[in-house]
């Protein structure tokens, strides 16, 4: 039995073959899913060479208990490594298991860490109101600026958290700029990249250390399963992978099967992701009815040179701003036929949110307006549909916007 590792071929042959033993039992092509909690061994001779394999830290031919991995993860773990040319990759429950797993491995009590502002909510909010309670603080700075980075900086900082692109605007990192700031003062530094995806930008290309995916999104791709991932060098990987085994933040087999799926496609999918982000950022851009679009393919976008020079797509993710207020705005969503009203994104089917009402309802208006995020802002993540047909239903959605404050006016009369 052997693991095809597809070192020297493309992404899209990497994503079909890296990782997959052959043969596979019963002469599937598939990889059957082992879904068992633990793992027996056929006599005690067995059961010691397993342990003194596990000892001297060498490759483990065969699974032992249902925490410290399965052959699912082992293959999807492989898939990922080779997809972001990286040593070594954990996956885990969730994106959020992956992050915290990471933070949790590298800091301890007294420890410091920079993180960059523009961030996924719950990333800021574990850093902000958790770490703390473990004597672990950290400092937001802003993206793309290398002297509040490195003035946020302090004797006990570890280590630099970012992520790239972000949300709902975009932004997308000087990862380069980054990390060169970050290994100067010998800090490890860790990106999340959730939304670029391996395809799209290759941050261990770009000094960074260690890179993390939300695979409940585009790796997995079809919104039905969640999971996590981290990938960077051997003895990195290895020091979360072994408080995970503490933890257990594990991923089902059965959710890693659908991800090794997922991936398989991965490459297709983003092309046609990219293709209708891009499209449709620029048919959004051109109507009146939109005030603003932030898309990164878009010129008018801030961070459009550093993504034309560190991405190879853009994705399927468009944030705009509607000409109108925010019961124009929900009047605008509520009239889309083919998108999903949800959070989330990178599955197939797209799915749009108004922010406000949503991944940011709990905020006030003013904790709201403090970090941009008006009412009339909506995030379209593009799913894999048609772009012709993704763009119909816009323009006829956004022939029923109502003019600011006129939505109000209406609904009373
Ligand atoms: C950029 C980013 N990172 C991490 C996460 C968390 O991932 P999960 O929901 O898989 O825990 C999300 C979820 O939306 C995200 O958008």
């Amino acid at each position: 039995m052997s693991t095809h590792r597809a070192p020297l071929y493309g992404q899209s042959t990497q994503a079909v073959h890296a990782g997959e033993v052959r043969p596979k039992p019963f002469g599937a092509i598939a990889t059957p899913i082992v879904q068992t909690s633990t793992y027996s061994f056929e006599n005690t001779a067995a059961l010691v060479e397993h342990m003194q394999r596990k000892e001297q830290g060498l490759p483990l031919l065969r699974g032992e208990y249902g925490r410290y991995g399965s052959p699912n993860a082992q293959t999807v773990e492989s898939k990922l490594a080779a997809l972001e040319g990286g040593e070594a990759a954990c996956v885990f429950s969730s994106g959020m298991a992956a992050t915290a797993l990471t933070l949790l491995t590298f800091l301890g009590s007294g420890d410091h860490y920079v993180m960059t502002d523009d961030c996924y909510r719950r990333t800021r909010q574990f850093g902000q109101e958790i770490m703390p309670r473990l004597g672990i603080t950290c400092t937001l700075a802003p993206i793309n600026d290398a002297q509040a980075l490195e003035k946020a900086i302090c004797p006990n900082t570890r280590l630099i958290l970012t992520e790239t692109p972000t949300n709902p605007y975009l932004r997308i990192v000087d990862l380069e700029q980054l990390s060169a700031v970050a290994h100067r003062y010998g800090l490890l530094t860790i990106v999340d990249a959730t939304f670029g995806t391996p395809c799209n930008i290759r941050p261990l290309q770009m000094g960074m250390d260690l890179v993390i995916h939300s695979a409940t999104k585009y790796l997995g791709g079809h919104n039905d399963l969640l999971g996590g991932a981290l990938v960077g060098r051997t003895e990195l990987v290895a020091q979360v992978r072994e408080l995970n085994h503490i933890i257990g933040a594990t991923c089902d087999p059965h959710g890693l099967f659908l991800l090794q799926r997922g991936l398989k496609t991965l490459g297709l999918r983003m092309a046609r992701h990219n293709e209708n982000g891009q499209k449709v950022a620029e048919f959004l851009e051109s109507h009146p009815a939109v005030r603003q679009v932030w898309y990164p393919g878009l010129a008018s976008h801030p961070d459009h040179e550093i993504a034309q020079r560190s991405m190879s797509g853009f994705g399927g993710v468009v944030s705009f701003e509607l000409d109108t207020d925010t019961e124009g705005t929900a009047r605008f969503i509520d009239a889309l036929q083919i998108p999903y009203i949800g959070p989330s994104l990178g599955g197939v089917e797209s799915i749009i949110e108004q922010p406000a009402l949503m991944s940011h309802f709990t905020l006030s208006e003013d904790e709201r307006s403090a970090i941009g995020v008006r009412g009339e802002l909506v995030r379209y993540a593009l799913g894999i549909e048609d772009c012709d047909d993704l763009l119909n239903d816009l323009e006829q959605a956004l022939a029923q916007v109502p003019a600011a404050g006129a939505s109000v006016t209406e609904a009373r009369q």
